[in-house]
């Protein structure tokens, strides 16, 4: 299991030094919400600040890009140096050539579906991708209320992907916490991002501790 630090949570004016305060609780993901002000109502960061991240880390950057059309900012985004880069089903007409694109450029492929999209949409690229990242909040902001329903849904997808044989992790976004966290676990799935529960203290690797005990 992974629990992947969100930085939408951490103080952008002390970026690398909220970087370092996660690495000391040991995790391997840091998670990099980038938001355009059009698939989202707000805005964060781009490539340049995606570089600049990875010159002061080590960690896998997991990019989660709420963008309209990500296969345009896809090469700059890998070129930045994201390891993985996961992108919305709904944002774009062209979601296969958008994941063969990511693998095209060196990073591994995500695909996320917003709370209200059906598993029937990434159906037909599951073959693809090396991630499925189930929103278990309306994307867009942090510190927003665990959506209850998508446990089914993590539950749901799990069952496609040992059905078909496929290996992608399960990621799951949005209000996790120590209680939260145990029910998506017990669901299926391996990958956690965190963001107000771990930067929202004063103490976010006592926070990592907590969450990795509550899934033990
Ligand atoms: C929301 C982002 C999340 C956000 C989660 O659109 O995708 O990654 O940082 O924040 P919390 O953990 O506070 O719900
Ligand atoms: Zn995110």
């Amino acid at each position: 299991m992974v629990i992947a630090p969100s930085i939408l949570s951490a103080n952008f004016a002390n970026l690398e030094k909220d970087i370092h305060v996660v690495e000391a609780g040991k995790v391997s993901y840091l998670h990099v919400d980038v938001m355009d002000g059009h698939f989202v109502p707000n805005i964060t960061f781009g490539p340049s600040v995606v570089a600049a991240i990875r010159k002061v880390t080590k960690l896998t950057l997991d990019c989660h890009l709420m963008i309209e059309n990500p296969e345009n900012l896809i090469p700059e985004f890998a070129k930045a140096g994201g390891d993985i880069l996961t992108i919305h089903v709904e944002s774009t007409r062209h979601i296969f050539r958008a994941l063969q694109l990511i693998h095209d450029n060196g990073a591994k492929a995500g695909i996320v579906l917003n709370p209200g999209t059906s598993l029937e949409a990434i159906k037909p690229v599951l073959s693809l991708v090396d991630q499925v990242l189930v929103m278990t909040v309306n994307p867009g902001f942090g510190g927003q209320k665990f959506i209850p329903e998508m446990v089914k849904k993590v539950a749901d997808l799990k069952q496609i992907r040992d059905a078909g044989g496929y290996q992608f992790d399960i990621e799951v976004d949005g209000g996790i916490n120590d209680k939260t966290i145990k029910l998506c676990s017990d669901a299926g799935a391996n990958v956690f991002v965190a963001g107000s529960y771990v930067y929202g203290v004063d103490d976010p690797v006592k926070q990592i501790k907590t969450l990795e005990n509550a899934v033990k």
